[in-house]
């Protein structure tokens, strides 16, 4: 059985590093697994990225932001995580509609309703089946990101984390609400030490597929 798992949180929570961590557990189970992210995941909506985040696009009207992240997420949900998902592989993917809802919309005060109903046809109606939420104060999250910024080649992804520690704090309250409404979402305390962190997803992911649907 394929299930679609997303990863989310504010700037620096530490989502890539327990991607790949969750992704190796999963693979050690014996699941096929595909990681993927938005925006980007495949070259159409991987150039749409290098757009979205260019700190030099500092100008970008909010609406347009908008439709570049739905058109992106459009591309990657055809070319690669619904193939995956129709070929019995379970995608790990970092960031998906979520995101669009905290950022575009808690962050940048755009209409929730027309989120909601532009994320249904960019996804075309996919939603995930479960969503980690990784969770820190976004004073330690900012902190993490800008270090990590300009000690790598990342130096050209900057746009949001040059955002005011405001607007991070909109989008940080933004998926707080959101995982309280929807039971797909797992919070995870994301502070601290790294292999404590990955040990809670574990758990997570585990006690999710032995519940889920399909699996029992
Ligand atoms: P990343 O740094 O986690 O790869 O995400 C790229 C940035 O894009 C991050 O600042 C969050 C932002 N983002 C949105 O604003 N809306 C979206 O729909 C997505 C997927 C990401």
């Amino acid at each position: 059985m394929a299930f679609f798992i997303t990863i989310e949180g504010i700037e620096g929570c530490g989502k890539s590093t327990q991607i790949g961590h969750l992704a190796r557990h999963l693979a050690d189970r014996g699941e096929q697994t595909l990681t993927t992210r938005e925006p980007g995941g495949c070259p159409i909506a991987d150039e749409i990225r290098t757009i979205l985040l260019h700190p030099g696009n500092a100008a970008m009207a909010p609406r347009a932001e908008l439709l570049l992240y739905a058109a992106a997420r459009a591309q990657h949900v055809d070319e690669v995580v619904r193939p995956a998902l129709s070929q019995g592989t379970t995608v790990l993917c970092d960031r998906f509609t979520d995101a669009t809802l905290a950022y575009q919309g808690y962050g940048r005060g755009l209409d929730i309703d027309l989120i909601n109903r532009l994320n249904l046809i960019a996804a075309d109606g996919l939603t995930p089946d479960l969503t980690l939420l990784l969770e820190m104060p976004v004073e330690e999250g900012l902190f993490r990101a800008r270090r990590r910024n300009t000690d790598s080649a990342e130096v050209d992804e900057g746009r949001f984390e040059a955002e005011s520690l405001a607007f991070h704090r909109k989008v940080r309250d933004g998926y707080l609400q959101l995982a309280a409404r929807e039971e797909r979402f797992k919070i995870i305390d994301a502070r601290g030490d790294i292999d404590a962190v990955a040990e809670k997803i574990r758990r997570t992911v585990d006690d999710f597929l032995r519940s889920a649907p399909g699996n029992v």
